[in-house]
């Protein structure tokens, strides 16, 4: 399979959790905490990462050799403020820690656009591949770039648009 049709795949069955959590619709995942940075607008178009912070995800028992403050900044750095960086509590998936969540803007997302959600980025050369693919115009609008293809989480094998789990 091509990066292409890879990536489509990837963005067609990844279920936008996150934003269902942000908008406020009831279901077991309500509970998850996604701390906003101050200042976001309903008008607001931009995308954002949310960065899992909850008991493995940047926890340096987990992850003793990485500085996850030094990690947490550079993302920002990178980011910020054309898109949102947002930290959240335990998205479930803690075997895949560190875990990040790129989610298309509002705008995007009307068009077809889904999050995806990244498995390990426990490094700055990784944190870059994302901040560069989002500088391209991330998910919908770019393929998921080709190291990235290895990090890609299915928390829930969701079914893709043609029927088919990632499971
Ligand atoms: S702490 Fe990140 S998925 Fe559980």
């Amino acid at each position: 399979m091509g990066g292409s049709a890879a990536s489509a795949r990837v963005q067609l069955a990844v279920e936008p959790r996150i934003d269902h959590l942000t908008e406020g619709f009831g279901d077991e995942l309500h509970a998850v905490h996604v701390s906003e940075p101050s200042g976001a607008r309903a008008t607001d178009d931009r995308g954002a990462v949310t960065v899992c912070r909850g008991c493995c995800c940047g926890d340096p028992n987990r992850h003793p050799d990485i500085d996850h403050d030094r990690l947490l900044r550079h993302l920002r750095e990178r980011l910020e403020p054309a898109t949102r960086v947002r930290i959240s509590d335990c998205l479930l998936v803690c075997g895949d820690s560190n875990v990040l969540v790129v989610s298309p803007s509002p705008s995007a997302r009307r068009a077809g656009a889904r999050p995806v959600w990244l498995a390990r980025i426990l490094s700055e050369a990784l944190q870059d591949c994302v901040a560069d693919w989002i500088g391209r115009g991330g998910p919908g609008a770019v393929p998921l770039p080709q190291e990235l293809l290895a990090h890609v989480s299915a928390p829930f094998a969701l079914p893709t648009a043609a029927g088919e789990g990632l499971g």
